[in-house]
């Protein structure tokens, strides 16, 4: 099936690792592996990283975890998959990562087949405006081990509202423009500075994964709350 988003997302920009390294001032990385250092808190044996697009948060769980941890990056756009595998396969750790085609409504998985879930800057495509946001919700937990992990880290609204004001000018002006000029794609940076600034707030959030059936729900603040860490457990 292919979806307005889907389409947005096969359209890969060039630079895609490079201009979200410029939005964010570098930032995502360090946040990355905030969030690869949650998913591998209880040692576990499987990860998913759920939209996976060029693998970053999956190379992050692999640099982390070591061999001991069996990463599974699943994404619906061929191009980002291809990209993380040229990734990937530079690493020391290249076998510890394999990168499947697949869409987060219908994950291809046995029940409580993960220890944990990452998903790195795509929460929001799964969930803001989206018909299928149950279903997402849905497939994750069912694809967790009892007591496992779901990890997400993802733009937030921070509380102040100066800050918020800030911070969606921010998106509307510099995200924007920067993410068009450098990628040449204006409908991806427009979605992506509309949606980051009418996007829920942590304690919505919080309510749609406890009304999903998760049993405890937490907020880490990133960066004066413009991001933010939620940690959901099974
Ligand atoms: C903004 S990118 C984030 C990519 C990556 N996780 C990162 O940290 O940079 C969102 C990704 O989610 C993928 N995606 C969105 N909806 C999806 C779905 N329903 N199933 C699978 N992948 C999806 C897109 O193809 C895209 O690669």
């Amino acid at each position: 099936m292919s979806r307005p988003l889907q389409r947005m997302f096969t359209e890969v920009p060039h630079h895609y690792d490079l201009i979200n390294s410029v939005i964010t001032w570098g930032l995502d990385r360090r946040w990355r592996k905030r969030a690869a250092e949650e998913c591998l808190k209880y040692k576990p044996q499987k990860v998913l990283d759920l939209c996976c697009g060029t693998g970053d948060l999956a190379i992050t769980l692999c640099r982390i975890g070591g061999s001991g941890v069996n990463v599974v990056g699943i994404d619906y756009s061929p191009p980002m998959l291809e990209r993380a595998r040229q990734k990937a396969s530079s690493l020391a750790e290249s076998g510890c990562a394999s990168f499947i085609h697949g869409d987060a409504a219908c994950l291809p998985f046995p029940d409580a087949f993960f220890d944990s879930v990452g998903i790195s800057f795509a929460f929001r495509n799964l969930t803001y405006k989206n018909p299928l946001a149950v279903k997402h919700l849905t497939e994750v937990r069912r694809v967790l081990t009892a007591g496992g992990r779901y990890v997400i880290v993802e733009t937030s609204q921070p509380e102040s509202g100066l800050i918020r004001g800030i911070f969606h000018h921010y998106l509307r002006w510099f995200v924007r423009h920067a993410g068009f000029l450098l990628s040449g794609n204006k409908g991806a940076y427009n979605y992506l500075a509309e949606s980051a600034a009418n996007f829920y707030n942590a304690e919505e959030i919080k309510d749609m994964l406890l009304k999903a059936g998760f049993q405890e729900v937490w907020h880490l603040p990133l960066f004066f709350g413009a991001a933010g860490i939620h940690i959901a457990v099974k």
